[in-house]
């Protein structure tokens, strides 16, 4: 019997990276039956909601997400659906690997890194207000619960896989009451696992540090904002964000997406990196326990990537998001 998934296509490059992943995912027999949402602006002109009610029943059916990215307004317009969707559903654990692929040539090697993000607060809390005409407050919420189990998840993750080190990140010289908790939660919970090694940075400091010696960092820990903006780094570290994969876990749902945004300067243009996206359904599977056909569809994707002939723009190749699916599909 077939495990049914929902799938949002999201807009930019988002519908041709679905339809790639979901070939992909047929012809290495994952065994999956697809409930397909349109959501995002277009939808909305379209039919009235950014995400049709149908889709969030769907999920709460299925109970995993495969999502393509999705367009957000800056500085006006809807809320993010994201932020939204990981709220709605307190998928509270967004945990993005970067590892380096010895075919994909980058100025480092041997990266190595798994961030955990807190996913719910922080300052994507979205509390926000207009003071007067010329000033802006937005407050950046930590809370004890949200922190502690970002912070298990960690170093659970590190003991189940084998890492070494775990290192929460931080500002706490400066916000010294809210990162200040998140770093004394950790060293709390650190207690509880001797066998692993723990240590505390300044994300300033991080930031110099993983274009320095990316190899130093295993696994990190740390509030949502610095989660994303290092996350995009290690991203960089390993090829660029047609690399990097994520899954968005919570208590009884799970949502895999790339981290990358909806590309609109290359979306219709054929050219866009299915990897990340790939990758996160590989998490998903293996989330699944379809540890087998993952482990086919990672291998294929190494082989692809080795011999360099059906890659993206974006990792130095001249290959069609179209090539480079079949070259996969080839492989499996
Ligand atoms: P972006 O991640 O979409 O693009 C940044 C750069 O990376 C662009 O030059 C793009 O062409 C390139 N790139 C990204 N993914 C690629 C891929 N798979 N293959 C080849 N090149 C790729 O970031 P940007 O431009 O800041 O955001 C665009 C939109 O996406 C915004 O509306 C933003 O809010 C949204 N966004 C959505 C996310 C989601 O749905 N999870 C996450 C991040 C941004």
């Amino acid at each position: 019997m077939s495990d049914r998934i929902t799938v949002f296509k999201g807009d930019g490059i988002g519908p041709e990276i679905t339809d790639a992943v979901l070939r992909i995912l047929d012809a290495a027999g994952a065994g999956l039956e697809y409930e397909i949402f349109n959501v995002g602006e277009a939808e909305y002109e379209a039919n009235g909601a950014l995400i049709p009610d149908e889709a969030f029943e769907s999920f709460e059916k299925t109970r995993v997400l495969l999502k393509s990215p999705i367009t957000t307004p800056v500085g006006k317009g809807f809320r993010s659906l994201n932020v939204m969707m990981r709220k709605k559903y307190d998928l509270y654990a967004n945990i993005r690997p970067a590892k380096s692929n010895a075919a994909v040539k980058t100025p480092f090697e041997n990266v190595d890194i798994v961030i955990f993000r807190e996913n719910t607060e922080d300052l994507y809390a979205g509390v926000e207000e207009l003071v007067d005409k010329d000033t802006a407050h937005s407050i950046k919420i930590i809370t004890r619960k949200c922190s502690e189990r970002i912070i298990r998840d960690a170093f659970e993750y590190a003991v189940q896989h084998g890492r070494k080190k775990v290192t929460c990140v931080h500002k706490a010289n400066i916000m010294k009451i809210s990162d200040g908790m998140f770093r004394d939660i950790f060293y709390e919970i650190s207690k509880d696992y001797p066998q692993i090694e723990s240590d505390d940075k300044i994300v300033d400091n991080v930031a110099m540090q993983l274009v320095m010696h990316p190899q130093k960092f295993d696994v990190m820990v740390m509030p949502n904002l610095y989660g994303d903006v290092l996350s995009d780094l290690t991203s960089g570290l390993i090829g660029g964000l047609g690399l990097l994969p994520s899954s968005n876990l919570g208590s009884g749902y799970a949502m895999f997406e790339a981290v990358h945004g909806s590309a609109p300067d290359i979306a219709g243009k054929g050219i866009a990196n299915p990897t990340a996206l790939l990758w996160s359904a590989c998490m998903m599977l293996e989330h699944m326990g379809k540890m087998d056909c993952a482990a086919r569809i990672r291998r294929a994707v190494d082989q692809v990537l080795n011999e360099g002939t059906a890659t993206t723009p974006d990792i130095g190749g001249t290959a069609g998001t179209e090539d480079y699916t079949a070259a996969v599909i080839s492989k499996l």
